[in-house]
């Protein structure tokens, strides 16, 4: 008879009572569970086969269900989920190469990692040729909003990976499905925006030391881990996959700004001719949106905290301006700089009449909607993922996505163009063969990419595109590494 006590999965117990030779996977198992009513029935990850029969387990554990049990027509959304991915697949020549490494040398056998990512159908690639290199993958999204339930459902079908991701997931479910993939105890974690390495650190400090290490994918999951490593509170390596020039060069830049003015065109039918386009924040997104919104002949302008880029932007020919001046002109107002309160009170009482406001940040914390509910006398969906704000002088202000990342989670909006997250997660791919194979070179903190892995994708990727450069000489490279050659 066991015992089960406390939170997380019965069958992380069971693994461990394996693991110790305390049990034997053909033990017959009878659970003493200590609250019989309110039960659920848990099925066992895929990592245990048919050894362990689903378990009754109390409500008060983790007991969050795979995609695969959770949409009415699986056939359907499998079906749709793969086709999604077959056209990204097709479109990512560096994933392919990868790929085809992965599964002749299999360098991820025996290793289980956890995944919180946008689930859509590049991830999934990024998802299908880390299992097919070997792992057993858990995966959940790391947005309420960004998943795709038929990629889901698709990635759910493979015999080595468990999805739990789902689009519309309350906060509680969110955290539930994080948990669901902490369960597999992974040996690597793959994150977008931090969110595993911070409930491993939290609530399951127990599993970092069979943890060979991590990837980080965006800007702010790598702030929070370089503020975790400043504090001493991170506990195991993790590479800044978002530092690297073939991530954040293309993927933030060109990624951001086409997908993110796509998404709000697709979904409002809006021109972005002659509109007053506002971009709060000029770092690497910052500098996408503005480009691209000007090459769609919108008047951009431009605001920022940070003088050099201040300067930037003004000498890139941009207005830039305090947000409180470009509140009172701005058409479309879009976030981009990771950072809380962006838009907020008084900015609103300022806007025009039917503007637009959206997020490309990670976290929806940009436009303080709150305050605007508060300033609101009514609230209303003015088209599918636009929310209108009434003011009691009768502007409208319109919010899309929640405020959420506008390039992934607007109904209609795909994410990034799949040749640049080829790029990303060609990154991710090798960094995480590169954490495996080389642990021993990695302490516990955040970590540069080597230059080396960075450089490999982008030769692979110039010679799928037909690029062809040039290299160094011998006396070039003598020349550029010496100390001794004045005029
Ligand atoms: P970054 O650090 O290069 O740029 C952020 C900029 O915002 C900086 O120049 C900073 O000075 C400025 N800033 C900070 N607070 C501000 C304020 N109150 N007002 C005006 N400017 C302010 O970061 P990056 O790479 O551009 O990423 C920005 C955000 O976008 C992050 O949250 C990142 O995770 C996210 N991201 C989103 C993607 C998407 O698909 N939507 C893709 C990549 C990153």
């Amino acid at each position: 008879m066991i015992e089960i006590i406390g939170r997380g999965s019965p069958y992380l117990f069971i693994a461990f009572a394996v693991k110790h030779d305390r049990l034997r996977p053909s033990s017959k198992l009878e659970y003493d569970v200590s609250c019989p009513t309110n039960t659920l029935e848990r099925r066992p990850p895929k990592r245990f086969g048919s050894v362990f029969p689903p378990v009754t387990l109390c409500s008060a554990m983790t007991a969050y269900p795979p995609i695969s049990e959770q949409l009415d027509d699986l056939e359907a959304a499998r079906e749709e989920g793969r086709r999604k991915m077959d056209w990204a697949a097709q479109h990512m020549p560096i994933m392919e190469a990868v790929g085809d490494e992965f599964d002749a040398n299999q360098p991820f056998e025996g290793e289980r990692i956890a995944m919180a990512m946008h689930v859509e159908a590049k991830t999934a690639i990024l998802v299908e040729t880390l299992a097919d290199g070997g792992a057993e993958v858990a995966v959940t999204g790391c947005n309420p909003l960004s998943t795709h339930d038929d990629v889901s459902a698709a990635l759910d079908t493979h015999e080595n990976i468990t999805s739990y991701a789902k689009r519309g997931v309350d906060d509680d479910e969110y955290y539930e499905a994080i948990e669901a993939v902490i369960d597999l105890e992974p040996t690597v974690t793959v994150d977008d925006g931090m969110d595993l390495v911070a409930a491993i650190h939290e609530d399951y400090p127990e599993l970092i030391d069979g943890i060979v290490g991590g990837a980080e994918e965006t800007t702010t999951g790598v702030h929070r881990l370089r503020a975790m490593d400043d504090d001493g509170a991170l506990e195991y390596p993790v590479f800044a996959v978002n530092d690297t020039p073939m991530k954040r060069l293309f993927d933030n830049v060109h990624g951001t700004g086409e997908s993110s003015l796509a998404s709000i065109a697709m979904t409002t039918n809006l021109s972005w001719a002659g509109k007053n386009v506002v971009v709060a924040g000029y770092g690497y997104c910052g500098k996408g949106v503005a480009k691209k919104a000007a090459g769609q002949n919108a008047n951009v302008i431009v605001t920022e905290v940070e003088p050099r880029r201040a300067l930037e932007a003004h000498m890139e020919g941009y207005e830039v301006m305090p947000m409180a001046d470009a509140a009172e002109v701005g058409d479309v107002f879009l976030t981009t700089t990771g950072n809380r309160d962006v838009v907020v009170r008084e900015h609103f009482q300022s806007m025009k009449d039917g503007v637009l406001l959206a997020n490309a940040g990670h976290f929806d914390i940009e436009i303080d909607l709150d305050a605007l509910d508060d300033l609101a006398v009514d609230r209303y969906e003015a088209r599918d993922g636009v929310e209108a704000y009434e003011m009691e002088d009768g502007r409208r202000l319109n919010v899309i996505a929640e405020g959420r990342l506008v390039n992934l989670a607007a109904p209609v909006s795909l994410g990034h163009p799949v040749e640049v997250m080829d790029q990303s997660f060609g990154i991710q791919a090798v960094c995480v063969r590169e954490m495996l194979e080389n642990a021993d070179e990695y302490d516990a903190g955040v970590h540069d990419v080597p230059d080396e892995l960075d450089k490999e994708i982008a030769e692979i990727k110039l010679e799928a595109e037909g690029v062809d450069f040039d290299s160094l000489t011998d006396t070039q490279r003598e020349y550029m590494g010496s100390w001794d050659h004045g005029t």
